[in-house]
């Protein structure tokens, strides 16, 4: 998008966060790739997703320093003390999994800085075995870890995702490669296409994919 277009949608855009702002700035201080995380208007377009779900699961895949994490926990169902009706519904949690434990101090303080370590549930290890291991039915999955995976977790999630529930997969443009011939592509472009495709032919979901940002796609389970 043309960069003046950016910098006036994100001059009509409610600001960062005092908390998310720390996590972007020292992202960026002391990550090699701090690129991989979600980012102000992104953050927001997840919390927003999130809020208008009211979801009591979430499950993310790719925690990073925690920044969607906590987006996306801004949504979830408050604790039923806070509720009219008491015992009907549950406080939402949401479990988050990362594979890479040197992240793991940075992230439980934040979501401690962010009063969100009762709603946040870390896992530290590869998320397709800690997946199956988790036995809970998700009213709304995020992935956004290794892209050549991306249709394992499809696969992993869509049938413990509740009917009407929704699943956001990022990056699902991938800088545009997913329009190189395939004979170009690497293993990051072709799982990226390959799950595009797999959601574009699955009768079991409706799915937009929304070119903003890296590209997300929206999947709704029928
Ligand atoms: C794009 S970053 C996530 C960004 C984060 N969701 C955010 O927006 O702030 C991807 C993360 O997935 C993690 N990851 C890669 N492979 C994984 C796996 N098999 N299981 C769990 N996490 C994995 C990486 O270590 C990295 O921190």
């Amino acid at each position: 998008m043309d960069k003046n277009l950016v910098e006036y949608a994100q001059q009509f855009t409610s600001p960062e966060s005092q908390i998310l702002s720390k996590i972007n700035r020292e992202t960026h201080l002391t990550q090699t790739y701090p690129q991989m995380l979600a980012g102000h208007m992104q953050g927001l377009l997840l919390r927003m997703i999130s809020q208008m779900i009211r979801p009591e699961r979430i499950l993310e895949i790719g925690t990073f320093t925690g920044y969607s994490a906590i987006c996306l926990a801004e949504g979830l169902t408050p604790p039923p003390s806070t509720l009219p009706f008491k015992g009907r519904r549950r406080g939402g949690v949401i479990h988050t999994i990362e594979s890479n434990p040197e992240l793991e101090s940075t992230i439980r303080t934040y979501l401690e800085e962010a009063s969100l370590e009762d709603s946040v549930i870390l896992h530290i290890g590869d998320a397709i075995e800690i997946i199956p291991a988790i036995d809970e039915t998700w009213d709304l999955v995020f992935i956004d870890a290794d892209k050549p995976n991306y249709r394992n977790y499809y696969e992993l999630v869509l049938p413990r995702v509740r009917k009407g529930g929704f699943i956001l997969a990022d990056n699902v443009l991938w800088s545009g490669k997913v329009l190189d011939l395939p004979l170009k592509w690497d293993r990051d472009t072709r799982g990226i296409s390959e799950f595009n495709e797999l959601v574009q032919l699955d009768e079991r979901v409706e799915n937009l994919l929304l070119p903003f940002r890296d590209g997300l796609m929206i999947i709704r389970k029928h």
